[in-house]
C-alpha cells in the first residue's frame, strides 16, 4: 500500500545487501529514503528521486548525530529508522579478544542504542514512528564459532523487548526481523579472530564456517526482507518477531528450538556445523 504523503525511512548501513534491498524496495514504493554508509560523501545538493546515501558511522555517537540532523535539516521529521547496520565475527568464544568482542559490539549493538538515542527525541515529540531493527536468528539461537556475534544480536533482541515497551505509550512501534542465511556482502566482510588462525579450534572453526558460507552464499538475495519491512511498517500494531529466511531454519529456530530438550537441539546444530 502506498502511503499518502510520503514518510521518510532512515536505513541503517544501505550500501550493501540487506539495508540495500530494503532502501531500494521502499524508494520504489514512493517512500523518502535516506540509507546510510560509512562510505558515503555527503547528500547530494538538492533531493533527487534517486536513493539518498548519507554518511554514518553507527560506531561514532557524532557521526550518527550529524546523519539525524541531517535528514531532520531536510524532511523535518522522520517516520521508519530500520537499524540494519552490521557485520560478523568468527571464532571460538577463547580466541576472540576483548578488543575484538568490543568492536563487535560496537557495531551491532551499541550501534543500535546509538541511532535509538538520537531518533527518539523526534519520534516522541511527532507522538508517531516506527523502529525496527535488524536482529538474526542468531540473535535467538547460537552456532558454535559465533558467540560473540550472537551475544550482540542477543543483546539487540534484549534491548528491543524493553524498547517496544516504553515506546508503546508513546504512540511508537518496535518490531524486529531476524533473518536466517542471505546472499549478500556478509559473508566477504566477516572478520576473523586473530588468535582463530593458530587456535586450537582451527578445524572444526574452517569446518563450521565452511558450511556458514555455503549456506550464506547459496542463500536468497534479500528481496523477502525488504518485503516484509513493508509489511512491519504498515501495521498498526506488528508483532515484535519476525523470522524471515529458508523454511528448514525457521522451523529449526522457530519451532524445534521450543518442542525439543535443549541438549538435544544443541547436538543438531553442532551436528549440522561438523563438529559433534
Ligand atoms: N546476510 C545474512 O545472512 C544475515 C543474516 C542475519 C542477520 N543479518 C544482519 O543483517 C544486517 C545487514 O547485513 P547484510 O547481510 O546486508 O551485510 P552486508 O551486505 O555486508 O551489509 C552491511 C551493511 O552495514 C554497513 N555497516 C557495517 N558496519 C558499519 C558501521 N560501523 N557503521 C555503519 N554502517 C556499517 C555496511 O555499510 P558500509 O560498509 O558502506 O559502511 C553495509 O551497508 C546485519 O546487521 C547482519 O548482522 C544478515
Amino acid at each position: 500500500m502506498k502511503p499518502a504523503s510520503p514518510r521518510v525511512v532512515l536505513i541503517t548501513g544501505a550500501s550493501s545487501g540487506i539495508g540495500k534491498a530494503c532502501a531500494e524496495y521502499l524508494q520504489g514504493l514512493g517512500y523518502r529514503v535516506y540509507g546510510t554508509s560509512r562510505r558515503a560523501a555527503a547528500l547530494p545538493p538538492e533531493p533527487g528521486p534517486g536513493l539518498r546515501l548519507i554518511a554514518m558511522d553507527v560506531t561514532s555517537e557524532e557521526s550518527v548525530r550529524r546523519a539525524v540532523e541531517l535528514v531532520l535539516a531536510r524532511e523535518g521529521r522522520i517516520d521508519v529508522v530500520v537499524n540494519n547496520a552490521g557485520w560478523g565475527i568468527a571464532g571460538s568464544v577463547e580466541d576472540t579478544s576483548i578488543a575484538e568482542a568490543q568492536e563487535q559490539l560496537d557495531a551491532n549493538f551499541f550501534g543500535v542504542l546509538r541511532v535509538c538515542q538520537a531518533v527518539l527525541p523526534t519520534l516522541r515529540r511527532q507522538g508517531s514512528g516506527c523502529i525496527v531493527n535488524i536482529s538474526s536468528m542468531g540473535g535467538l539461537v547460537s552456532i558454535p564459532f559465533q558467540g560473540l556475534y550472537s551475544a550482540s544480536k542477543f543483546a539487540v533482541e534484549g534491548m528491543t523487548e524493553s524498547l517496544r515497551m516504553e515506546l508503546r505509550p508513546l504512540g511508537i512501534r518496535v518490531a524486529m526481523i531476524e533473518p536466517g542465511d542471505f546472499r549478500t556482502g556478509f559473508t566477504a566482510e566477516r572478520r576473523m579472530a586473530a588468535a582463530a588462525a593458530q587456535g586450537p579450534y582451527h578445524k572444526a572453526l574452517c569446518t563450521a564456517v565452511e558450511v556458514m558460507e555455503k549456506d550464506e552464499q547459496g542463500g536468497a538475495t534479500p528481496e523477502a526482507i525488504a518485503w516484509r519491512l513493508e509489511k512491519i511498517i504498515e501495521a498498526r500494531d506488528p508483532k515484535l518477531r519476525h523470522l524471515v529466511g529458508p523454511l528448514a531454519q525457521r522451523f529449526a529456530v522457530g519451532v524445534l528450538r521450543k518442542l525439543l530438550p535443549q541438549r538435544w537441539f544443541e547436538r543438531m546444530i553442532a551436528g549440522y556445523y561438523g563438529i559433534a
